[in-house]
Parts: structure tokens; sequence; C-alpha cells
């Protein structure tokens, strides 16, 4: 656990876990000391049995248009026992950025790695390969979303960087695309995002939060994104303004996404789409499908006059939400996933965008619903959780974000019929730092929908899990002052899943 101590918001650097926050080393070898050339830190992602792939973005004035950029990955913190280096080219057409894709790595081990170009050398980060498909290996992770710089500082990632845990699990909303109000705790630079050099340069100032690079450096990440990433309530190739370029600022957005993220070269964007769903084995008894719930959706149905994106409406006036030709993850999507649920892993991790469960926003006789979740594709969750319960799938548990707010409920298949069995767990992180909804809302909310155990919008952090062949141990995280760098980190709850019965039990 961290020294809560230590006065973080005043010092630019300080070493947590093996996981250095800035870069030092950049300093001592820089030519001219306001030249930096790995100011953004490192990154590591996409963790394989035998492979994983290493992060970073050249900055500073006057890149050449091509640099090489050399690579190692070392057995030790030390860098003596050498198990791979190479070099990529980074291009300015790419941002200079590099995606290093180190193979032929044994499985359940921590490596350390660098950098160097131009002179200088990155600070170094630390990462870990998945376990052997054999090992019956546990698994821990910290699962986080929705990190607006504007609305406070990355307490919650300090913490994560000093935690033990495999990987950082992140759904989504890495960036937000809006210009900051006057009142913030600190200010997007920039108005609002829409073309590849906006979207870069939002993104190249989230990645130089010093608390942020910690979190990179000190394990790998999975991710996923969620809407903010292009825009406010996307849909498939709409825009919440119903812009008429939008097929053009998405596939911006995708690109400086790919760019900025730890994904592999053959998952660079090809003009607006980019396939970032995929499935990751972590030893015999855990697997986790990554989802994308934007990319391929229908547009949420009964929108607001003359816009895209969500609403909060009445059944009784929008018989469209039970539509059920329409679909969340697209038709190839929902396929893939019913094909591949595992029945011979004792876990089966659902890692998506938003809350799963159904959460009515008023009483059952005048059912509302927010368009833009689940909620609003609710045949499409009843095929998912059906499969799920036909098929007896072990483990399920889903893993979400973008609310904004702590939610541990029950999943079930019908939502209507009270006895109706639970047939898979969730899990929704709040945000790091985004801001939530009233939580006298929310308890209003908890009322009408016994299946959600917990909600709480008034807190910012993570949830950290821990899971082994016979319990998932999720302990929901809150930061006690989120506009303060240095604030405490505490448990807020626990809830324990039983791997053999679906449902959330508060510990
Ligand atoms: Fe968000």
């Amino acid at each position: 656990m961290p020294d809560e101590s230590i006065p973080l918001s005043r010092r630019r650097w300080i070493t947590y876990a093996g996981a250095t926050i800035a870069a030092p080393a950049c300093v001592r070898h820089a030519r001219a000391a306001d030249v930096v050339r790995f100011a953004l830190g490192v990154a590591s992602g996409q963790p394989r049995e035998r492979s994983l792939v290493l992060w970073t973005r050249l900055t500073g004035p006057d890149l050449p248009s091509q640099v090489a950029v050399h690579w190692e990955l070392a057995r030790d913190e030390g860098f003596t026992q050498i198990a791979g280096r190479g070099t990529e080219t980074a291009t300015a057409d790419e941002a200079h950025s590099v995606h290093a894709e180190p193979s032929g790595l044994e499985p359940g081990r921590t490596y350390w790695y660098r950098f160097e170009a131009l002179g200088q050398r990155s600070t170094s980060g630390r990462t870990r390969t998945a376990p052997a498909p054999d090992a019956a290996a546990g698994l821990r992770f910290a699962l986080a979303s929705c990190q607006r710089f504007d609305h406070g500082h990355y307490a919650a990632w300090r913490h994560v960087a000093s935690a033990d845990f495999d990987f950082v699990l992140f759904v989504g909303d890495y960036i937000y695309e809006y210009p900051s109000l006057p009142v913030a705790v600190r200010f997007h630079e920039g108005g609002a995002v829409r073309t590849l050099e906006q979207y870069r340069a939002r993104y190249a100032q989230y990645k130089s939060d010093p608390a942020l690079q910690a979190a990179h450096a000190a394990m790998p990440w999975l991710l996923v994104w969620d809407d903010h990433e292009v825009d406010n309530d996307y849909a498939n190739l709409q825009g919440q303004s119903l812009q008429t370029d939008f097929r053009e600022q998405r596939a911006a957005a995708y690109r400086a996404y790919w760019e900025h993220m730890p994904f592999p070269k053959a998952l660079r964007p090809s003009g607006p789409d980019m396939r970032i769903y995929g499935r990751y084995d972590w030893g015999s008894q855990v697997c986790i499908h990554a989802l994308d719930d934007r990319q391929y959706r229908d547009v949420q149905v009964c929108p607001k006059p003359g816009r895209g994106g969500s609403n909060v409406v009445r059944l009784s006036d929008c018989p469209q939400l039970l539509d059920p030709t329409r679909t969340l993850l697209g038709a190839a999507q929902e396929r893939w996933l019913a094909d591949s649920w595992d029945p011979r892993r004792r876990w089966n991790l659902l890692a998506q965008q938003t809350l799963m469960a159904r959460l009515s926003r008023a009483p059952l006789d005048q059912v509302a619903y927010w368009t833009d979740g689940w909620d609003g594709y609710a045949p499409a969750r009843r095929r998912l959780l059906r499969t799920v319960a036909d098929r007896q799938v072990p483990g399920v548990v889903v893993l979400g974000g973008d609310v904004h707010a702590h939610y541990v409920a029950d999943l079930k298949v019908d939502y209507d019929d009270a006895r109706a069995p639970v047939v898979a767990t969730e899990i929704c992180g709040t945000s790091i730092t985004s801001r939530g909804a009233a939580q006298e809302r929310v308890n209003e909310w908890l009322r009408h929908n016994p299946h959600v155990r917990y909600g709480r919008s008034d807190q910012r952090g993570y949830v950290a899990c821990r899971l082994d062949a016979d319990a998932l141990h999720a302990s929901l995280m809150v930061v006690d002052q989120p506009e303060d760098l240095a604030s405490a980190v505490a448990v807020a709850a626990q809830f324990v899943v039983d791997a053999a019965r679906p449902g959330a039990n508060a510990a």
C-alpha cells in the first residue's frame, strides 16, 4: 500500500513499486534540458502467454520524420538478463508512436522494458505475461474507467500503481473530447476535439500525468474504449450532433487511440474501422472477453429532437425499445461471443463498457430507461444472458464502467419475473475522476431495481478484483478527495462471487 504521508502533489517524480513516475533518466541523458523525448512515459498491454505489446511515443520539437527507437526487455529490473531487444521506426505519420511486440516469452513471468532514441533513454516499465494454458493461476486486476482530466487528479492511479495487480482492465473513456468549463480542477488544453491533431494533443495531455504514467509503467493494461474517445454517445457512424463528417471524425479518433495505446500493429485502424474486441485467456481457469459496444451498435431509439445520442424515455412512449432486431454489439460480435463462451473455465469474465443490469428510472408502472446503455437494447441483453443461462456458462462476471458509479448487481434473463434465477454477476466500477449522478437519484433507482445490490455515484475510484478457482473478491475502492493527488484511497465495500453460484454476496 502507498505511503500516504508523501506529499505527492509537490513532487515531480517518485518511485512506486519499481515504477518511476517521471523520467529522470531522460533528463540525465538529454542534450538540452528542455527537450524530453519520452515525456509521455511507457506502457505495455495485451498480455498473452508468450507475447505482449510495449508502447511509447516520442515527444519534443524537431523530431525527424523517421526515428529509430531501440527497445529492450529484461528478466530483471537492472536489465542484466536481456530477454529480447529490437528496433522500431517511429514515424511522423503515426505521431512517432512505437508499438514493439516481443514474442517467445516465458508464460506467467514479470519483465522490465525500456526504450532508447535520439540519445535519450525512457524510464523503465514493468510488465507480465499471461500464465501457461495449463497453469491453475489466480488473477488480480484493477477495473477502471472514465478518467476525465479536468474533474480531478489521479489519486486512484497513484494507488493502483502501488498495488500488486496482474493488469489494469480499463473499460473506456480514456480521454474526454470536451473543452473545460471555467470552473475545473485543472483544464483541458484546447476546445472540443474533432481532428486527428486535436485527438493526439488530448491524449498527450492526459498521458503527461505522472500518476497515470506510473499506473501504465507498473503493469500491463487490457483496454477497450467507450464513447468519449470519439464523441459523447456516438453510435456506429452517427455522432451525437448528427455531424455530417462523423466518419472522418471517427477515423481520426480511432487512429489517435491506436497511436496512444499498447495495441499491436495488426490492429492499426483502417479508416473508421478498428477491431478491438477479442478474447484473452489467463491460465486454465479464466478467460476474458473484451467487447466493443460502440462501433457496431444500432443507433439509440427515441432521441431528443434533432440530435443523436441518449435520452431517458418511458417504455410506453418508445416501444422501439423492445425491437428484437436491434443490437448493441453488432451481429458479428454477438455471434463471436456466443461461440466463444468457454464451458471448461471456472470464470468467463466479460469486459465491456457500461452497466448491463436493468436500471429502470421510475416506478414500474411508468418505467423509464436511459437509451444509451443496455437498457436501450434490452432484447440484445436478453439474447446474451439467455445464451449464458441455456449453456450454463460457468463463472460469468460482467465488468463495466461508463456510469460513474460503483454498482454490484445480479443479472437475470427476465427482470419482470421476481423469481427468475440469477444467471450471472455484474461489477461496474466507478470513475477514476469523472463526476457522477446525484446519490439521491441513485438511491431512488435502487428502490425499483432490487437485483442491483449496491449503487454509489458520489464516489470516485476503481475496483480491486482478486479471484481463484473458488471465488472472486471485489473491493470497491474510493478516493477521499478527487481534487487531491495525495488523497487517501480506501475500501468502501467488498463483495464475493462464488465460482459455482452466480450472484453477488456482501463480504
Ligand atoms: Fe465516462
